[in-house]
Parts: C-alpha cells; sequence; structure tokens
C-alpha cells in the first residue's frame, strides 16, 4: 500500500481554525460563559413546546426549502419571499456568499479585527483577504475600505456592530462608503446583533438594500432570539444573489426543529425582544461600572464589550476565570466579554475593579 495521503486542497494549508469561547468550568466555583455572545435566558417555554413537537419527527428529513420560514420573514421584512435565503446560522449563509461569489484571485475586504469567520471562510474558498485595520477608536474605517476596493474586489463584509469591539458606522459615513462601491460588489451587512443597537443613526441594514441591488443583509436567530444550538440565520439580497445562495446551501441543512423554533420565535417577538432590553440595561450599567474604575471601553452597540489590553490580555482573562466568569481573549489584543445574567456581570466587574487596582 502506498504511503501517500490523499491530495487536499493547497488552500487549507495555514487556515486559521475557528476557536469557540470557551465553556464554563463544569467543577469550578460558580461559572458562567461569558464567551461567545450568547443569550444568557433559557428557551421561551412555549418555543420548547414547538421544538419538543417537531422533535418526535426528527426521522423525517426537515422542509428543505425553509418555506413557511421563509415565509414568516418575508412578511416580518416586507420583502418578496425570493429575496429571503436561510441557512446553518448567520456563519453558513456567509460562507455561501463567498463560496458563491469568490474564488481564487478574488479578494473579500473587511475590517481587522472584525469576526474570526471571515479570514477561515474566505481561504476555504481559495479567495484572498483584504484586511483593514480599524480606526484607533476600534470602528471600521470606511474610507479606508473603499480605497483597498480593486478589480479584483467581489465582496465586502461590513459587520454592524462589530464583533468583537461592539462599535457602530451610522447612516451618513454608510450611505457615501455605498456610493464609493463599484455595482458589481456585493456588500454584506453582517447585523448578528442588530436587536441589541440603540443608536438612532445606526440605519437598519434592510433599509440600505431595498435601494441598493449590490447590498445584503446577515441576520440570525442565535443572538437575539437566543437559538444559538439550533442553528439558523438568513440573508435578504436582491436576485441574483438570493438564487445563489439557494443554489450553495447544503441540502436539508437547516433542521425541522430550527425552523419551527425560529417561526416560534418571531411569533414571540415581543417577550424575546423584552429580553433584549434587559440584557441593554445590563450593557449600560457594565459600561457605565467600568469606566467608573477607569477602563476606556468603546462605545458598544452590541452584547458585550471590549477591553483593549494589548499584553495583559491573556492574564486578564485568567484572572477573570479566577474569579468565576470565562471571557474571550484575543492574545496580545484585547479581550470581549458578554452581557450575561446580572450575577455574571457583578463577578466580572468585581474581577476587573480587582485586576485595575494591581496594573
Ligand atoms: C458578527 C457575527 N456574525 C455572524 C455570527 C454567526 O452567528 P450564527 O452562525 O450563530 O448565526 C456571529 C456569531 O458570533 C457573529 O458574531
Amino acid at each position: 500500500m502506498s504511503e501517500t495521503s490523499p491530495k487536499l486542497r493547497a488552500e487549507l494549508e495555514g487556515i486559521p481554525t475557528y476557536k469557540p469561547g470557551k465553556p464554563a468550568a463544569a467543577d469550578g466555583p460558580v461559572a458562567y460563559k461569558l464567551s461567545s455572545n450568547e443569550n444568557p435566558y433559557p428557551p421561551l417555554p412555549g418555543v420548547m413546546e414547538t421544538v419538543t413537537a417537531a422533535a418526535c419527527s426528527f426521522n423525517r428529513y426537515p422542509d428543505m426549502a425553509c418555506a413557511a420560514l421563509t415565509a414568516e420573514l418575508a412578511e416580518r421584512f416586507g420583502v418578496p419571499a425570493s429575496h429571503v435565503a436561510t441557512g446553518t446560522g448567520s456563519v453558513g449563509v456567509a460562507q455561501q456568499l463567498i463560496q458563491a461569489t469568490s474564488g481564487p484571485g478574488d479578494e473579500v475586504v473587511y475590517a481587522w479585527r472584525s469576526f474570526e469567520a471571515y479570514p477561515i471562510i474566505t481561504q476555504i474558498s481559495g479567495a484572498t483577504s483584504v484586511q483593514v485595520p480599524l480606526t484607533p477608536g476600534d470602528v471600521h474605517d470606511l474610507d479606508a475600505m473603499a480605497d483597498a476596493i480593486t478589480d479584483r474586489t467581489r465582496l465586502i463584509f461590513v459587520c454592524n456592530p462589530n464583533n468583537p469591539t461592539g462599535t457602530v458606522v451610522r447612516r451618513a459615513e454608510l450611505e457615501r462608503f455605498l456610493d464609493r462601491v463599484p455595482s458589481d460588489v456585493l456588500v454584506v451587512f453582517d447585523e448578528a446583533y442588530r436587536e441589541f443597537i440603540r443608536d438612532p443613526e445606526v440605519p437598519d441594514g434592510v433599509t440600505l438594500y431595498r435601494e441598493r441591488p449590490n447590498v445584503c443583509v446577515l441576520r440570525t436567530f442565535s443572538k437575539a432570539y437566543g437559538l444559538a444550538g439550533l442553528r439558523v440565520g438568513f440573508a435578504i439580497a436582491h436576485e441574483p444573489v438570493a438564487a445563489a445562495l439557494r443554489k450553495t446551501a447544503v441540502p436539508f441543512g437547516v433542521s425541522q426543529l430550527a425552523q419551527e423554533a425560529a417561526i416560534a420565535s418571531l411569533r414571540a417577538e415581543d417577550e424575546l425582544l423584552g429580553r433584549v432590553g434587559s440584557l441593554v440595561c445590563e450593557r449600560v450599567r457594565v459600561v457605565d461600572a467600568l469606566r467608573a474604575q477607569g477602563w476606556t471601553v468603546p462605545e458598544t452597540q452590541a452584547n458585550f464589550v471590549w477591553l483593549r489590553l494589548g499584553e495583559r490580555t491573556t492574564d486578564f482573562a485568567g484572572a477573570c476565570e479566577q474569579a468565576g466568569v470565562v471571557v474571550r481573549p484575543f492574545a496580545g489584543e484585547g479581550v470581549r466579554v458578554t452581557i450575561g445574567e446580572a450575577e455574571a456581570n457583578d463577578i466580572f466587574l468585581k474581577a476587573a475593579e480587582a485586576f485595575r487596582r494591581e496594573m
């Protein structure tokens, strides 16, 4: 037998691995997971009942077209059903968008640091990442991003609010930016945290999509709607982008449980958005407390805060863990901390205060 291994695509070499948020230790004192921007609330009883009922038929394949969910989303956003494309979380849909637009020789532009899946899914497609540094204030530098467009650019991600900094870009600067993007380049607004935005100057990407055929909006049920474990997200895009998403979808990728839970969540939106409101209040409390402790915290519109700790990042994350909360360190850069239950936020604030005193 020959000793050579199967030939794999060269593009996979050196691909960064996605680092999921570390789980809370099962045997620790009190341990809260503030490392994955999850929703701390348990599933709503009504959503749970729907999912339990759907579980009775998981011997069957799901509806491949996600027809009922698509119809519900189309109605909710006032868009044609043919402009809605669902997928296995919004990261799944983001990957389909790259597959549909970009291959070897093509460029995908995005801010950096931003959502860590972007470099991975770009490299898998064989396309080239063009990373445009955030401004010193940790905000997308839209002028520099527009300057980075070449005739090889196929797709641009605008993560609004940006993961992991929580910062936003506002209407006037976005319009100016979009005016500079050629109409054959797809601009993807990744709005995974849209429901947490309270700044009235941040436009809903769907309004931008309505005016511009090259704009696509990504949304998810994982954050505000609390369905991270069920894997369902969607895009709103014009043809032919939406059609391309249907072509690139993994057949039967979105489970029936996920489809039904998403529909039930849309119908329970008032209650779910009430929970988001409480998390936003917690966000304000945490940011105010951190600033009172002397930290510099960028203005966040998401369900997390960013502390640019540089060389102290890993030590800070260790101190938080010791105290009972797991956060998300980006070594040498900073720490992202999800807004969780009030008790978890209190533990985090105490750990931050103690760390600050020793700095
Ligand atoms: C900016 C951003 N986009 C997309 C996602 C992916 O979410 P999901 O695949 O769960 O919909 C995340 C998850 O953390 C995110 O932070």
